[in-house]
């Protein structure tokens, strides 16, 4: 520690031994300048600085307290320590409260005394230096953000708020420090808002609150982070209009985009409807069938969404086959099967165009596949399925045999479900056949 000290002493023989002993000790370096009237301290002041001051209450210029306040004018940030030979009480209580640290008497105190004194007198003055910045920082942030910052304390009232904050409340800072936030905005406690510092408050658990507020006639949204704090709680609020207007564009972008897709979609069913109407009502039902296993199995809505319009088109790409193959009474040959099974990737290749996150082109492709790996195109097993497929899949089977088929009349629902559930586990999805059943248990649909 470097430390520049005045010593303000006019007795010669006083002031050489206390800057011999100070110069001497090893704690704290210390470089002393000395004058022995109040007059030199204060051109000393006025020219340099000092860290610290040592004062003779009784100089040849100047007696008594006013020794102290004189100086005092002159070195207002500088710690003053009076050291004299006058060992007077009501003195040393006045020293204090006209601002010197200490107050010693000379030949009563130590050495030791003197230079803890001298240390701690220093550190402390470096204490509230760093204080001072810390909150003079501090205050610069608060004052810089563009976020509003207030705290509150536990009655519900403003302890302090930057300016940030009394812009966006469009009110002024005796407006509302010290008042209750109810006072401040009338009706506040019924708001979800208020319960949300209220929860803060009880439980000291940071929230996020996003809401719409009106303030001056002007309704705005806002992002409003409430932290528990040792004073009650500390919030910090940004206005999110820009951000919530972007959200909303977006959404409308996905919206037309869902809408465009959507179109696409009825205009490609409506072709297979054309070409083959059998395979158009099949489509139907089993998005129908699949929309609601997809509800039973808890799936959201716009997942649930995705599959019905998967299941809408998953046989697509049976456009491509001869009519005459699709509509023939008796058995398909190897070829023809051959031909018929083709669909799938067909059908993939014309939706892989169609950009979404619904993986139309992946459950065409996937429909027919099995999950211990006996289906088609590509034999993979129930791990590499998509969910969506796997519902298509059983839907499919459930539609297709419980209709009418040109080679056959329907087989029935009981039968299209004694099927699924014989080979539950082994060809179809244990969870799906489940939920399958309990959809036709509870007679949500009815083909
Ligand atoms: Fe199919």
């Amino acid at each position: 520690m470097n430390v520049k000290m005045l010593i303000v002493e006019d007795n010669q023989g006083d002031a050489d031994y206390i800057k011999e002993i100070l110069e001497n000790q090893s704690e704290i370096n210390i470089h002393i300048h000395l004058v022995s009237r109040l007059q030199h301290a204060i051109d000393f002041l006025e020219k340099e600085n000092a860290d610290i001051i040592l004062l003779d209450l009784g100089l040849p210029d100047s007696r008594g307290i006013n020794t102290l306040i004189s100086l005092k004018e002159f070195a207002v940030n500088i710690p003053i320590i009076v050291l004299t030979g006058n060992d007077d009480q009501k003195l040393g209580l006045q020293s204090i409260s006209n601002g010197a640290q200490d107050y010693l008497v000379k030949n009563q105190i130590s050495i030791f005394t003197l230079i803890r004194v001298v240390k701690y007198t220093i550190e402390r003055q470096q204490n509230i230096e760093k204080l001072i910045m810390s909150q003079s920082n501090m205050k610069l942030l608060l004052d810089n953000s563009s976020d509003a910052i207030y705290i509150i304390d536990r009655e519900y009232r403003y302890i302090t708020i930057n300016q940030a904050g009394l812009r966006m409340i469009g009110k002024r800072m005796k407006e509302v420090v010290n008042k209750k936030v109810t006072d401040v905005f009338k009706g506040i406690e019924k708001t979800e808002f208020f319960m949300a510092y209220k929860r803060v408050m009880e439980n000291r658990n940071p929230e996020i609150y996003v809401g719409q507020f009106i303030i001056d006639n002007a309704k705005n949204w806002y992002e409003v982070r409430i932290d528990p704090s040792s004073e009650g709680i500390l919030c910090f609020a940004r206005n999110i209009n820009a951000r919530k207007n972007e959200e909303q564009e977006m959404a409308g972008t996905m919206e037309n985009l869902k809408r465009s897709i959507r179109t696409t979609i009825d205009v490609l069913t409506k072709a297979v409807e054309l070409k083959d109407p059998y395979t158009a009502g099949h489509q139907k039902r089993v998005a129908m069938i699949a929309r609601e296993i997809a509800i039973e199995l808890g799936l959201d809505s716009e997942r649930t969404e995705g599959i019905f319009l998967a299941g809408s088109i998953h046989d697509i790409g049976k456009i491509s086959i001869p009519a005459e193959i699709l509509s023939k009474p008796t058995k398909l040959d190897k070829n023809e099967m051959m031909m018929v099974k083709l669909h799938t990737s067909c059908g993939c290749d014309l939706l892989k165009e169609v950009e979404s996150d619904w993986h139309l082109c992946e459950i065409a492709l996937q429909h027919h596949e099995r999950i211990n790996g006996s289906g088609y195109p590509n034999g993979i097993t129930g791990d590499k399925m998509l969910l969506e497929s796997k519902i298509i899949a059983v839907a499919d089977v459930v539609e297709a045999m419980s209709s009418h088929r040109p080679y056959r009349t329907s087989l029935g629902i009981e039968a299209a479900l004694h099927e699924i559930n014989e080979q539950k586990g082994i060809l179809y999805d244990e969870q799906v056949v489940d939920a399958c059943n309990q959809v036709f248990a509870k007679n949500r649909i009815k083909l």
